[in-house]
């Protein structure tokens, strides 16, 4: 599935897999200008399903994890965009045809898989933001709270309706829902199942910002830049202390953030990043 073929451009381009369920294509590089030239690569994924809304079934999973590989094997790789394909939805949940025959431990394998996919999505070393652009329901929901941060066209709906299925949220939403907008409020929308607009979750954080829907992923795509021509090795830190500094006691943290800080020391990125300073110029990172 995936035939990483070697080119060179400020690191090692791959080939970028194809698959079966999830897009992946590479956005054009800006020319460096002045103080901000994209340096890293920005590459879009989008899970493509349009006629099912982009349901989250197992093969989903696996296509997205596959791509998740790519990614990470390619050092050029600054921020990943993610998106669903059409009009309508970034993703309306797990796939429910695909969950109805399944038994106990199958259930539990699903959702078990579902995290762990997932959950990469906070450790690649590399920024990933969501651009919710319709429906993002259930796993939708989930999948979208699993990336760094979140854009939402004003079309977008948000919720996690699995009660109304005899279920609850399986792929890391009960928690990382109520570590994002606190216990009280995680509480409501999941045993309601309420499914609420752009505007309610940008009052309660889920997202940074919305958009008029036909401008979302040009927004998203600036963004992205401005993250791409920055030190990527900076930007991979600065969100690996991110998550691993939220839950443990503040000088825990800290010092994982103090050791982060003198790994950076040691890269060429760093001397290039102040040195540039100094000098008056644009850096140019290689990120190494
Ligand atoms: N699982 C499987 N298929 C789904 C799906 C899901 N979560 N969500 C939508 N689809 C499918 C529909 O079955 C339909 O397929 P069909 O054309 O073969 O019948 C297609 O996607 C379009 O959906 P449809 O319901 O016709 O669109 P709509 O605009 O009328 O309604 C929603 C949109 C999102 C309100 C509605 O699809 C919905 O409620 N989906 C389920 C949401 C949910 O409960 N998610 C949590 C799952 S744990």
């Amino acid at each position: 599935m995936t035939s990483p073929s070697a080119a060179s451009h400020q690191g090692s381009l791959l080939t970028l897999p194809v698959t079966e369920t999830v897009l992946c294509e590479r956005e054009p590089l800006a020319e460096p200008q002045s103080g901000a030239g994209a340096q890293g690569s920005i590459v879009r994924v989008t899970l493509n399903r349009p006629d099912k809304l982009n349901a989250i079934n197992p093969q989903l999973i696996a296509d997205l994890n596959t791509v998740i590989d790519a990614l990470c094997m390619d050092s050029s790789v600054a921020c990943m965009i993610l998106t669903g394909a059409g009009d309508k939805a970034f993703a309306a949940g797990a796939d429910i045809a695909a969950m109805l025959p399944m038994r106990a431990d199958e259930g539990r394998a699903f959702s078990a898989f579902g995290q762990r996919v997932f959950t990469r999505l906070e450790t690649v070393p590399f920024a990933v933001i969501g651009a919710v652009n319709g429906f993002a329901l259930g796993g939708g929901c989930e999948l979208a709270l699993a990336c760094d941060f979140l854009y939402a066209s004003d079309k977008a709906k948000f919720g996690q309706p699995e009660v109304t299925l005899g279920v609850i949220p399986g792929f890391g939403g009960t928690q990382r829902l109520s570590r994002r907008i606190g216990i009280a409020r995680a509480r409501e929308l999941c045993f309601t199942g309420s499914v609420f607009g752009a505007d309610e979750a940008l009052r309660l954080g889920i997202v940074n910002a919305v958009t008029p829907h036909a401008e979302l992923l040009t927004r998203v795509s600036h963004v992205a830049k401005t993250i791409a021509s920055k030190g990527r090795l900076a930007v991979a830190q600065c969100k690996r202390v991110l998550r691993t500094g939220s839950d443990v006691p503040l000088d825990i943290a800290n010092e994982i953030e103090t050791q982060a800080f003198g790994v950076l020391f040691g890269t060429d990125d760093r001397a290039e990043g102040m040195k540039a300073f100094i000098e008056k110029r644009p850096p140019v990172f290689t990120g190494t």
